[in-house]
């Protein structure tokens, strides 16, 4: 999806309470890891509940690209006959990863190890986006990249044909960043080590172990050490995507600020290097439970019941839970906006380099919606105005970023006047039916911009 379509301009107002039961899609890291791994065995991987949502879709062209074969049966229902690790065609067409920064770089580390090149594109927002953390690491394992100024895409890979294993700790805490490398790692000989000091989500170390692969985690006093044996042959898995606790994140945080609001989430993802929002809403006085714990695939799942929260207070967010709660600092900012007080949110430069500057496109919305925000290099304050106060009227500018999209919709259901998007597609990257999800809870989503 490198072209944008005509933009659809959407409002959010408020109707009254959310109510009822919102089944959100799968996850997306999960579903592109599903499919990657997939493609990287011999045999047919089973996928039932698949996110549909445009990124992961580019990657499963992707996968079809390098040699896979990808069938959706159903909805969610997709198999993946895969070329096995080292199996990898090289394609005819450029690789267009569309919105995905975690498709293009998963994507990049898994054929770096084979003697083919790849040239990758993606959309406005994704060729902005920095690559060097991905191809410094796969250039000591041989590979060469040869991108725009600034390890800019569109970026052709030339793989390494002789690949040799690599040790690397990463620079910054980037799950993307330590999959690319380990992915990489699968088809070089001998050990690939990544070392990460603070932990960032673990699907991939799951999902490699669950597919058969060696690797082992060990907390030292450098960080996580995770270590792959490479050049496994990965067997083929019957995987059953969990919903995805960052989509989750909407449905919740619209219910904890709209006046007499009940909803319940089933069936999320309650994985600790994810859910990290959840521990701080709580903290603020989010009437917020976790119904019906349990463990499900060797993962904590629950389902959550988020109701209308009166008195919610801004906090200083603990900056060693920033890698769990990542996407999910633009949602906060607006439950942070209807907060009494200040809302400190340090150590997240890293919301810098996401689909768009998350800082600054959230700072200029809520400024232009009647809320104060300081802002740092890596960090920035939401000045909270409690229940009932916070203005909305504004129309806000998405910048190709689908959590921007939807954390002003939330903002429009509670907020005094509507709240506007120049353009609500993006959402589609990673929530496909945020639009009637919503509605059924009763909330009003227009297409248009007053
Ligand atoms: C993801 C990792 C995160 C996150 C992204 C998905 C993944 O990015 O922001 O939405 O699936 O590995 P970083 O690892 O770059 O922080």
């Amino acid at each position: 999806m490198s072209s944008h379509g005509t933009p659809i301009p959407m409002t959010s107002r408020a109707n009254g309470p959310l109510t009822g039961t919102a089944n959100v899609p799968g996850d997306k890291s999960i579903s592109h890891r599903s499919l990657i791994l997939g493609a990287l065995c011999v045999g047919r991987t089973e996928v039932t509940g698949l996110l549909e949502g445009q990124d992961v879709l580019d990657t499963a062209k992707a996968m079809q690209a390098f040699g896979a074969e990808v069938t959706q049966h159903a909805p969610g229902h997709w198999t993946i006959d895969g070329v096995g690790v080292g199996g990898f065609a090289e394609p005819d067409q450029v690789i267009d990863c569309g919105n995905s920064g975690t498709g293009v770089r998963l994507i990049m580390g898994c054929m770096a190890t084979s003697p083919i090149s790849a040239t990758f594109t993606g959309d406005a927002s994704l060729n902005k986006r920095p690559m060097a953390r991905v191809t410094d690491p796969l250039a000591l394992f041989g590979a060469q990249a040869v991108g725009r100024s600034q390890g800019r895409l569109p970026m052709t890979i030339v793989g390494a044909a002789n690949p040799v294993p690599v040790r690397y700790a990463t620079p910054v805490p980037s799950a993307q960043v330590k999959s690319a490398v380990l992915l990489a790692g699968l088809n070089a000989p001998g050990d690939t080590v990544v070392i990460e000091r603070e932990a960032t989500r673990d699907h991939s170390e799951r999902m490699l172990a669950g597919f058969g692969a060696q690797i082992t985690t060990q907390d030292t006093p450098e960080g996580h050490v995770i270590t792959l044996t490479g050049q496994p042959e990965l067997q083929a898995q019957s995987i059953v995507v969990p919903r995805d606790p960052s989509s989750a994140a909407f449905p919740v945080c619209a219910a904890l600020i709209t006046p007499g609001s009940d909803v319940l989430v089933p069936n999320i993802g309650l994985n600790p290097t994810r859910a990290g929002l959840y521990t701080t809403l709580r903290e603020m006085g989010a009437d917020l439970v976790y119904e019906n714990l349990r463990e499900e695939g060797g993962e904590p799942v629950a389902d959550l019941r988020a109701r209308f929260s009166p008195d919610l207070k801004g906090i200083e967010v603990d900056p060693a839970r920033a890698a769990s709660m990542i996407d999910e600092y633009p949602v906060l900012s607006v439950v942070a906006s209807f907060a009494e007080g200040k809302t400190y949110m340090p150590g997240v430069k890293e919301l810098r380099v996401k689909e768009s500057d998350r800082i600054d496109a959230m700072a200029k919305g809520l400024r232009l919606n009647g809320v104060d925000v300081d802002e740092g290099e890596d960090w920035w304050t939401v000045h909270g105005l409690g229940h009932g106060n916070v203005p909305g009227g504004a129309t806000v500018v998405t910048e190709l970023d689908h959590r921007i999209a939807m954390s002003f919709m939330v903002m429009g259901f509670a907020s005094n006047a509507p709240v506007s998007l120049d353009d609500g597609q993006p959402i589609a990257t990673s929530f496909p039916i945020f639009e009637p999800l919503m509605a059924a809870l009763g909330a009003q989503i227009d297409r248009s911009d007053t």
